[in-house]
């Protein structure tokens, strides 16, 4: 059944206190559970609490120390009797954490024991009453063999520890802050730490410990400078200081998601932790840097300040997106990281947004938890937030965020209590922008300009589609950032010095720029200022204007995208005639020319203006698609691009490989044009790309080089493929998380037998079902390798059928995520169609399925 938003009641009972006792073994963890109850005044009375179990059994139940037998179970919940208004209830519990796959509650990873508890874990480990309001301190004491576990931890502070004298020893942890069950964390293993320490603004000293498997430790270098860098920046710009004298973060090699913010020891995916040049890319380094930073930013915006219940989850992970977003703007280069995640956007919650899976940023209902940790949640929340600041500005946002951290620290709260501080603090009237919480899907905005006399008028109309569960939209505030350009002499327009925030409230609006003798330029929604689609009316010749003049960063790379985007959807859809076709090409050929040729861009930017839209995108763009169209004219015009500019880019290549290493924009930048120069020159002279890319390959002192050359090498039929692929194996076999990079490169690749090949991979001895990341590398990589996945005969649809039915016993969580990919039947040709809703029928049918997995099958057919 489904849990519905407006259904949250108060709990009827508290738990102040919280004292826990592990008996530490892989396959026999004893739990002891003393919890400290008290009636909460601010509820209905109940006479019963409801302890939430699941798998769990209760071997003992004492209540105020007496053993009772009058407990009973619903379903796996444990409801006990309470007849006064505080007690103490302990009860004993058994689990075995090495036949945990499911990766949720407390299992093992390779020896070592730890856990993971949101959202639903913690009722995995003991009864509890599992839901983000119950707010408690937790004093944990463990015990174990000390070979098996030499480092013990849990969240907050070391308070005593000892020595059994008989192999066994212990370690008892206590956190003064009280937390939401989903925050606890226990970490029982052999680790080693690299350790620093932090001063914090008011003079604190913080011990930091990255935890990792030995051998692991000389990789630990970057993520310990970029979660240094986060608690200084986080007191620069929020005003946050950390609040324990301690911060652990261990690394753990199978993990559902990238992390986990745990108060005072965070739990990560060794891939958001390790990296080094030889074994990550510069993308990997980012990512450290980011998901470092969104961990600890979560300590106050998530556990400081928590959440109600899971509706509000977008409360925490919006906001700290957004945190995360604005720390990695300021510590590289603003413009291109904001590219980067639009483009995240784009292609993950977009999509989300115009299926069946579309919810909003607040969800009304739903079955199971696990499904809602979306794009729609995190990077569309990490949006709305972004458009409060826009409109107030930065200061005024500032004063916002002290106040709601100010007013609800130590608070389960609402996003209504975050949009109400924010009203309160940055004096904004937010009435009609909670519209952005409520009504799902991706709004259009329809922009004309016209011109007549010396008057341009703005002619704005928005559409909010329908989505599953709303047919009706009202209309949202847009806040559009807008500028006009004079076509003559490349600035601004005269009369318009300067950037105008426009604020679209209604269906439809008109707007006047009085002064225009000359019909100007429009640019619109600058730096991506809404979360929507524009759809402009505007000539082919004035985005060729934009795309080389447009003063900002993110507008330019737009009208790049928009030229684009516009050609392949004509190409695809069979509305271009020969002529029409070569004058196309022509002028996009020409954009990227003066993109190469723009000496007042850095490579970074270069980089990213030579992204081609992603196949998805143009999906996304077109009503019913045709993904091998598609993919046959974004290649075609590839090689277009690449044969007619093959002299530009092999220049271009001779250029940035003299370039020496360095974690430097420039010579990051470099890297990157680099590899993108061997992508175009791969579709317009294969030949001569393979053996480029082997030099490159060859030739690499870092792991950026040597995947960007694999990876296009993995595209091509060249004898260069295969050497280099042997050698890749062996140089980093034994170094796990490069080798998901080999299978992921081979199941992404552009060559026209990726799927065989990831068909063959499956069986090889380094794959398995069990690692999250194994195969994620292998089947989400190729899942979203759309020339793969939408093999005509529905060869890839079958595939993802396949692993959604192996992997839903072993993982449900991960299970499930397989399925949105299949749900985009509703906007694909009618032939594949077909064959993708079959293997959702499929699924659908099989006995036993998981909640996670149903609840996806069942929203995607609906
Ligand atoms: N709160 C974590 C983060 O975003 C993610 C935890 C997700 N857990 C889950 N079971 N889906 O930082
Ligand atoms: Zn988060």
């Amino acid at each position: 059944a489904a849990i519905r938003r407006e259904d949250y009641r108060p709990t009827a009972w508290l738990v102040p206190e919280v004292s826990l006792e592990f008996d530490l073994a892989l396959q026999a963890t004893r739990v002891t559970s003393t919890l400290t109850v008290a009636r909460n005044a601010a509820a209905d009375a109940s006479p019963t609490i409801r302890l939430n179990g699941e798998g769990l059994e209760p071997m003992a139940v004492k209540v105020d120390g007496a053993m009772i037998d009058s407990w009973v179970m619903d379903d796996a919940d444990l409801i006990v009797t309470l007849p006064g208004d505080a007690h103490s209830i302990e009860i004993t519990t058994s689990i075995n954490p090495a036949a945990n796959t499911a990766l949720m509650g407390l299992f093992a990873s390779n020896g070592m024991l730890c856990t993971q508890c949101e959202a639903e874990g913690f009722r995995r480990i003991t009864f509890f009453p599992d839901r983000p309001d119950v707010l408690s301190t937790y004093r944990v004491r463990m015990h174990g063999p000390k070979t098996d576990f030499p480092v013990l931890l849990s969240n907050g502070n070391l308070e005593e520890q000892g020595d059994d004298g008989d192999g066994t020893h212990w370690a008892q942890w206590h956190d003064p802050w009280p937390k939401p069950s989903y925050l606890f964390a226990l970490v029982a293993g052999d680790l080693i730490a690299n350790s620093d320490s932090f001063t914090t603004m008011s003079g604190r000293e913080v011990a930091l410990n990255i935890w990792v498997r030995e051998g692991d430790e000389s990789r630990t270098g970057h993520a310990m400078e970029s979660l240094k860098k986060s608690m200084r920046w986080d007191e620069e710009v929020f005003g946050r200081e950390y609040d324990l004298d301690l911060f652990n973060i261990v690394a753990v090699s199978d993990f559902n998601m990238g992390a986990m913010e745990n108060k005072g020891l965070n739990v990560f995916n060794t891939k958001y932790v390790l990296a080094d040049e030889n074994t990550a890319t510069d993308g990997d380094f980012d990512g450290v840097e980011g998901v470092i930073a969104h961990e600890y930013f979560h300590n106050w915006s998530g556990n400081r300040v928590t959440c109600r219940d899971w509706f509000q989850l977008s409360l925490k992970e919006g906001f700290t997106v957004l945190r995360d977003q604005l720390f990695s703007q300021d510590m590289g280069s603003a413009p291109v990281k904001r590219i980067e995640d639009v483009r995240v956007l784009r292609g993950a919650q977009f999509p989300e947004d115009s299926g069946p899976l579309a919810h909003p940023i607040r969800p009304d209902s739903f079955r199971e938890i696990s499904n809602f940790y979306t794009a729609t949640i995190y990077n569309k929340g990490a949006e709305v937030i972004r458009m409060i600041r826009t409109m107030a500005g930065e200061e005024a946002f500032r004063a916002g965020s002290d106040l709601y951290f100010q007013r609800h620290d130590g608070q389960a709260v609402t996003c209504e209590d975050f949009v109400k501080a924010m009203e309160d603090g940055a004096g904004l009237d937010l009435s009609q922008f909670r519209l952005w919480y409520s009504q799902a899907g991706t709004p259009k905005v329809t922009v004309r300009l016209e011109h007549s006399g010396d008057t341009a008028t703005l002619h704005l109309s928005q559409d909010v589609p329908a989505t599953p569960g709303q047919p009706d939209k009202h209309p949202m505030p847009i806040p559009l950032k807008v500028t006009l350009f004079d076509p003559e002499t490349g600035n601004r327009a005269a009369g318009h010095d300067g950037e105008q925030l426009v604020t679209l409230t209604k269906a439809q609006a008109s707007l006047s720029f009085p002064g225009h003798v000359r019909r100007p330029v429009l640019s619109i929604n600058r730096g991506f200022s809404a979360p929507i689609v524009i759809e402009r009316d505007i000539a082919q010749e004035e985005l060729v204007f934009l795309a080389a003049h447009d003063d900002d960063p993110f507008a330019r790379y737009e009208a790049l995208q928009d030229l684009v985007v516009r050609h392949l959807k004509d190409a695809a859809d069979d509305r271009l005639d020969d002529g029409a076709r070569k004058h196309g090409r022509a002028a996009i050929i020409e954009a990227i020319r003066s993109v190469m040729a723009d000496d007042t861009l850095d490579d970074l930017m270069r980089g990213e203006l030579f992204i081609l839209p992603s196949e998805t995108y143009l999906a996304e763009a077109m009503p019913v698609a045709d993904p091998g169209r598609i993919h046959a004219e974004r290649q075609a015009l590839r090689a277009a691009i690449g044969a007619f500019l093959e002299d530009d880019f092999v220049a271009l290549h001779t250029r940035a490989s003299d370039v020496p290493y360095s974690l430097e924009a420039a010579a990051r930048g470099a890297r990157k044009v680099k590899t993108q120069a061997l992508v175009y020159l791969a579709a317009g002279n294969p030949e001569r790309a393979a053996g480029m890319a082997a030099a490159q390959y060859d030739a690499a002192d870092n792991m950026t080089d040597r995947q960007g050359a694999l990876m296009v090498l993995c595209g091509l039929s060249a004898v260069e493929r295969t050497n280099k692929l042997i050698d890749f194996y062996n140089r980093y076999q034994g170094n796990p998380l490069v080798i998901d990079k080999w299978f992921a490169l081979q199941a992404s690749s552009m060559h026209p037998s990726a799927l065989e090949h990831v068909k063959a991979l499956a069986d090889h001895p380094d794959f398995t079902m069990k690692n999250p990341n194994r195969v994620r590398s292998l089947y989400m990589a190729m899942a979203y390798n759309p020339h793969a996945f939408h093999a005509e005969d529905g060869e890839g649809y079958r595939m993802i059928g396949d692993v959604i039915l192996a992997l839903d016993p072993i993982n449900p969580q991960t299970a499930s995520r397989f399925v949105p990919p299949l749900g985009r039947w509703r906007r694909i040709e009618a032939g594949r169609s077909q064959l993708m809703r079959e293997q959702l029928e499929r699924i659908g049918k099989a006995p036993g399925l998981s909640r996670d997995t149903h609840e996806q099958v069942s929203r995607s057919l609906g």
